[in-house]
């Protein structure tokens, strides 16, 4: 062991489990893939500005959990928290908006920083993928986001998750719902810190996960009474969509997300084997982001889902996903001169598409066995000072036991054939 150990709220993916979070990300992926989505990648970090703008001053992830720091060239950066206000960030600035093609649909995979107390499935650095459908006001996106999640995780085999959906109204009924909400809000008893987040963001109390704030909550005002005509509609709208296509989602009225730029429909994947940290991810629409950070008007929507508490969600199940064995072929040379010519066979196969490993470090013939069991490859390939002399390499199907000569002309054409 190094002096080193990975930061805290940290953890390295390694083999063989690093394989399930590359099977994750990819089956997220697939279905968004094909659905029109397109690959972006953004820097890991923006300038501290367009988080504070797009995210909301007041949120616990820019107040308390930002990774900011200064440049030696005097910019204020911070590493990115979340992925959708740099994805729309890029999409403005590169004029996709412009093309005539709206919506503008993206997805993007990687690393997440957010500096929050450490606990399981709650970690400092973690990885997402998401989907943003940039430039369009149209339930059937909403849907299609929510379907394309759904899709994914039933792919993975996951089963005891829930869809929670929610409206959260839009600039005309929310200013409205908030007032009651605040006015309600004064009559509690509550601390001072609450008290000031109630004038600040009232309907960040309602996520309040303390049991003697819920406890008063249950007479709140909720959103869902104080929809415009327009919300409700959209909203009416978007559930039949999701219910058509046989998605089972729950209505949640008091769903509210950690980031202030979410409009009218609102969603959260919770997963019940997972404890405090239960969502495996979440989205919305967002149609003011767009005007927030410097553009124009752009209604869309997106979400995120979590690739760390996807595979913990699919631990708490029991799931194993089925990865096949990245080597087909291991090679084990015995001796100088079969080293050489094992070698030169191992390339030649793997430009001709074989996944091959090759026993390096002089092995004899039982380490080098047991490094080609251990690399689950189908079968080995074993020459030895005899078989050179011969022209041939011996093939062993790891499977069966069963091993056989086969000529060193001939070799990669029948391991092809034989792998399909
Ligand atoms: P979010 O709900 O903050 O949304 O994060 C989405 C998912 O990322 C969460 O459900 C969770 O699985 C994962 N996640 C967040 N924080 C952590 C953490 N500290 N440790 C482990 N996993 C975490 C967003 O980030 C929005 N940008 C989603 C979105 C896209 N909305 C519209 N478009």
């Amino acid at each position: 062991m190094s002096t080193f150990k990975a930061p805290k709220g940290t953890y390295d993916l390694l083999p063989p489990d690093s394989a399930t979070y590359l099977a994750v990300r990819e089956a997220i992926a697939a279905p968004l893939r094909g659905s029109g989505y397109g690959y972006i990648e953004t820097p890991g970090f923006e300038s501290v500005e367009l988080f504070a703008r797009g995210v909301g001053e007041s949120t616990d992830i820019v107040t308390k959990e930002m990774y900011a720091f200064e440049t030696k060239g005097g910019d204020r950066l911070a590493l990115r928290p979340e992925g959708t206000a740099s994805v729309l960030r890029a999409a403005l600035e590169a004029n996709l908006h412009k093309a005539g093609n709206l919506p503008v649909k993206l997805w993007y995979s990687g690393s997440y920083y957010r500096y929050e107390r450490p606990q399981k499935g709650r970690y400092r650095h973690f990885s997402q993928v998401g989907a943003e459908a940039i430039g369009a006001e149209d339930p059937a996106l909403d849907a299609e986001l929510i379907i394309l999640a759904d899709q994914a995780y039933r792919s993975l085999g996951l089963l005891n998750f829930r869809i929670l959906l929610n409206s959260l109204g839009d600039k005309e009924c929310r200013p409205v719902y908030r007032e009651a909400l605040q006015t309600f809000l004064r009559g509690l008893d509550l601390d001072e810190d609450t008290l000031r987040r109630a004038e600040i963001n009232p309907l960040r109390v309602l996520d309040d996960k303390r049991e003697s704030v819920q406890k008063q909550l249950g007479d709140a005002p909720l959103l869902r009474d104080y929809l415009c005509d327009a919300c409700k509609a959209y909203h009416e709208e978007v559930r039949e969509l999701v219910t058509a296509a046989g998605v089972v989602f729950e209505d949640d009225p008091k769903l509210v997300r950690g980031l202030d730029y979410y409009t009218r429909t609102t969603f959260e994947f919770v997963h019940d084997g997972l404890g405090s940290q239960s969502a495996v991810g979440g989205g919305g629409r967002y149609d003011g982001l767009s005007e927030m950070i410097g553009g124009p008007a752009l209604p869309s929507v997106g979400w995120a889902l979590g690739v760390d508490r996807t595979v913990l969600a699919l631990e708490a199940e029991g799931v194993e996903l089925e990865l096949p064995a990245t080597t087909s072929v291991f090679a084990v040379p015995l001796g100088d001169e079969a080293r050489r010519v094992l070698f030169a066979k191992v390339t030649e196969m793997r430009k001709n598409g074989v996944a091959a490993d090759f026993a390096y470090g002089g092995k004899g013939l039982k380490a080098a066995m047991k490094a080609a069991n251990r690399s689950g490859a189908r079968y080995a390939l074993i020459l030895g000072e005899r078989d050179i002399e011969q022209g041939v390499v011996q093939l062993k199907d790891l499977e069966s036991g069963e091993q056989t000569a086969v000529g060193m002309n001939e070799i990669v054409a029948e391991l092809e054939s034989r792998l399909g």
